[in-house]
């Protein structure tokens, strides 16, 4: 968890997704956090120097001529814990990437030594122009975070990638990069794939046969994910929560849909992270119309078959250095029947929690052992699902090399 009292720059481009960073400026000062705002001389066209200087309790400057004394570009800059550029816009980028110091923002991205993360926002032309992603990829490859942006409604009647993600889920990276300090950033330049949530095997168009996972400690791991630096695809199996900032998300129903999903994100993938409760099993027959209860004197059994196993897929078709990490959820001798599992699946680590009628489906924490193929064992002890996330990360990011 970040300190209260930690130092916070943010820096803020001139879109109109400014108006959401006041927001994002709430969350911050609301949770005990020191923020200056710097916006760049064009960004008071959108939010205007009183209501960032409101809201943050501290004096706004965009120029390095106001308060010369105190010699504002540099101290801003080195005294931060953290630099958060949003709106990044395709201007702002540019000018990061090429180190220009022609106003304070800008010095101050300069001068700070602390992690710095970019959410870039504009039109989705923009954000695809080959000229704003090679400028993210020199961000990136210098250490910033450069976080996604989302796809949706952008100004005007238009939508598409390019659209700011939502001050609750910028914070959450805020909040994430703080607590990791110098440490942010070890996912950066690595692809990562997460699956979240449950699958549903349809029985007819209304009923299914599903699970009760939530898809919580999968959005855990690939907000986790972001916060290090990795590009983020999640394959979310029917998980209603919100999208993690930065992360591309893929809907999918059943297990057939994931697999197809999954596989195509693996494929360049470093790492893969299969947290999500896929079904073992689907009806033989899907009835295009609903079943009625008028039909039999006797409900008809629902035949089964087997789905693929998506995991032991992955593992016989990786690409070389790719890490694989399974889940399972266990109600019984849990350790014996994950270490049987890990040799079956082959993947290099296998997360075995325990479940049950209040462990861990739908709950905020989690308690786990991680299982590596090298005959390595890490405990986490319940927490958040966040903190087992640290751990996984950990563990993936150390056999990535
Ligand atoms: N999994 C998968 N494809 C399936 C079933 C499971 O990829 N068709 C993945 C899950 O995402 C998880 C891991 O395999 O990462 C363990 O799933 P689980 O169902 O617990 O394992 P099983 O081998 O099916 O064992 P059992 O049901 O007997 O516990």
């Amino acid at each position: 968890m970040p300190e209260p009292g930690t130092r916070v720059v943010l820096g803020v481009g001139a879109g109109i997704a400014a108006y959401k960073v006041c927001e994002l400026l709430r969350r911050l000062t609301e949770t005990g956090h020191d923020v200056h705002v710097v916006p760049t001389p064009d960004a008071l066209r959108f939010v205007g120097a009183a209501t960032w200087a409101a809201l943050s309790g501290h004096p706004v400057a965009t120029d390095v001529w106001t308060d010369v004394a105190a010699v504002p570009h540099v101290r801003l800059g080195r005294r931060a814990d953290l630099v958060f550029v949003a709106p990044a816009t395709a201007d702002l980028l540019v000018r990061a990437a090429n180190g220009r110091a022609d106003d304070l923002l800008t010095s101050t991205l300069l001068t700070a030594r602390c992690p710095v993360v970019y959410a870039p926002a504009m039109h989705t032309e923009m954000w695809e122009h080959p000229a704003t992603q090679a400028n993210v990829s020199v961000l990136r490859d210098r250490g910033s975070i450069v976080v996604e942006p989302a796809a949706g409604r952008l100004t005007g009647a238009d939508s598409g990638p390019g659209r700011l993600p939502e001050p609750a889920e910028l914070f959450e990276v805020a909040r994430r990069v703080l607590a990791r300090g110098a440490l942010a950033g070890d996912l950066s330049g690595r692809h990562v794939v997460v699956s979240a949530g449950g699958t549903r095997e349809a029985i007819d168009p209304v009923r299914f046969i599903g699970n009760r996972s939530s898809g919580l400690q999968g959005y855990a791991l690939a907000r986790t994910a972001v916060a290090r630096g990795a590009r983020v695809t999640v394959v979310a199996a029917n998980v209603a929560l919100p999208d993690p900032a930065g992360a591309r998300v893929v809907r999918v129903g059943s297990a057939e849909e994931m697999g197809k999903a999954v596989r195509e994100a693996a494929h360049e993938a470093d790492a893969v992270i299969m947290a999500a409760a896929v079904a073992d099993f689907r009806p033989v027959d899907y009835r295009t119309t609903k079943i009625k209860k008028s039909e039999t004197a006797e409900p008809e059994p629902i035949r089964l078959t087997k789905n693929p196993d998506i995991l032991a897929e992955l593992v016989a078709a990786r690409p070389g250095g790719q890490v694989i990490v399974g889940f399972a959820a266990e109600t019984d001798d849990v350790l014996e029947h994950g270490r049987a599992k890990l040799a079956r699946k082959g993947c290099d680590l296998l997360v075995v929690n325990q479940v049950g009628e209040h462990l861990a489906f739908g709950a905020a924490d989690n308690a786990a052992i991680v299982l590596a193929a090298d005959g390595t064992a890490v405990e986490v002890p319940r927490g958040p699902k966040e903190a087992l996330a640290e751990v996984v990360w950990d563990l993936v990011a150390a056999r990535l090399g």
